[in-house]
């Protein structure tokens, strides 16, 4: 029997299986180092994790769907580090769950945008987005600055975090005992604005 292409064009379970083998070998090459690679799994310098009210206000952004419109992943191409900053790099978001990188922009790349406006500017641009950007088609987001948090579950979302990175934050854990312990105290009675605030705030601190 010759083996050429012809045979394998013309027989759809070959080329199926071939197909298969291709992707997949294809697919494992270019994954499976990712796993193992320093700077894709280890924190950057400079990464320090969420305090209580940042990953409150984090829940927040996912709750509210922000990522339908905001990508956090800057690419290494020119235009984008110039206008956004320094590119995105993995070590940024690996205590991140789930990392909130997408594609989606309807708005501008929020990954570094923390310090760029001060907390009243976004309060006002939460409420209503075309307060301070005339253009903006943005929603408006109001029902935050008058939803509280209770704190109920920061402790236990903290506790997670440690239990899936031990060890990570300087050799230690992410959070101490006394973090834990403090925990709901230091979000009883915020607005959910003001732990969203937090949270955007604290975007792009890693790696400026
Ligand atoms: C329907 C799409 C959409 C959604 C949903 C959305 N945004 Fe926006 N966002 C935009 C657009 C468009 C702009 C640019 C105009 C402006 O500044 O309002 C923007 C701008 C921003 C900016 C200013 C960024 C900069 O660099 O100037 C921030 C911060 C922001 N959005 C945060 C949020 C947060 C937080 C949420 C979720 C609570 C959210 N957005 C939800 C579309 C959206």
């Amino acid at each position: 029997m010759k083996f050429n292409h012809e045979i394998v064009e013309k027989n759809i379970g070959l080329l199926g299986i071939f197909t298969v083998l291709a992707i997949s070998v294809g697919g494992l090459v270019q994954i499976t180092p990712l796993l193992f690679q320093k700077d894709t799994t280890e924190p950057v310098d400079g990464l320090r994790p969420y305090t209580a009210l940042e990953l409150e206000g984090r829940d927040i952004y996912i709750r509210e769907g922000c990522y339908n419109c905001h990508s956090q992943m800057i690419r290494p191409l020119r235009a984008e580090t110039e206008r956004y900053g320094h590119y995105s790099v993995a070590g940024e978001s690996v205590w991140d769950h789930p990392f909130q990188w997408g594609s989606k922009r309807t708005g501008p790349d929020l990954a570094r945008v923390g310090g760029r406006y001060s907390d009243k500017w976004h309060e006002v641009h939460l409420i209503d987005p075309r307060a301070v950007v005339p253009q903006s088609n943005m929603p408006g987001f109001p029902w935050l600055a008058e939803n509280t948090l209770d704190g109920k579950y920061t402790q236990k979302k903290m506790t997670v975090l440690n239990n899936m990175h031990p060890g990570e934050y300087k050799g230690n854990n992410l959070y101490t005992q006394e973090e834990l312990e403090g925990a709901q105290k230091a979000v009883e009675g915020k607005t959910e604005m003001q732990a969203l605030i937090a949270y955007l705030q604290s975007l792009g601190h890693a790696l400026k």
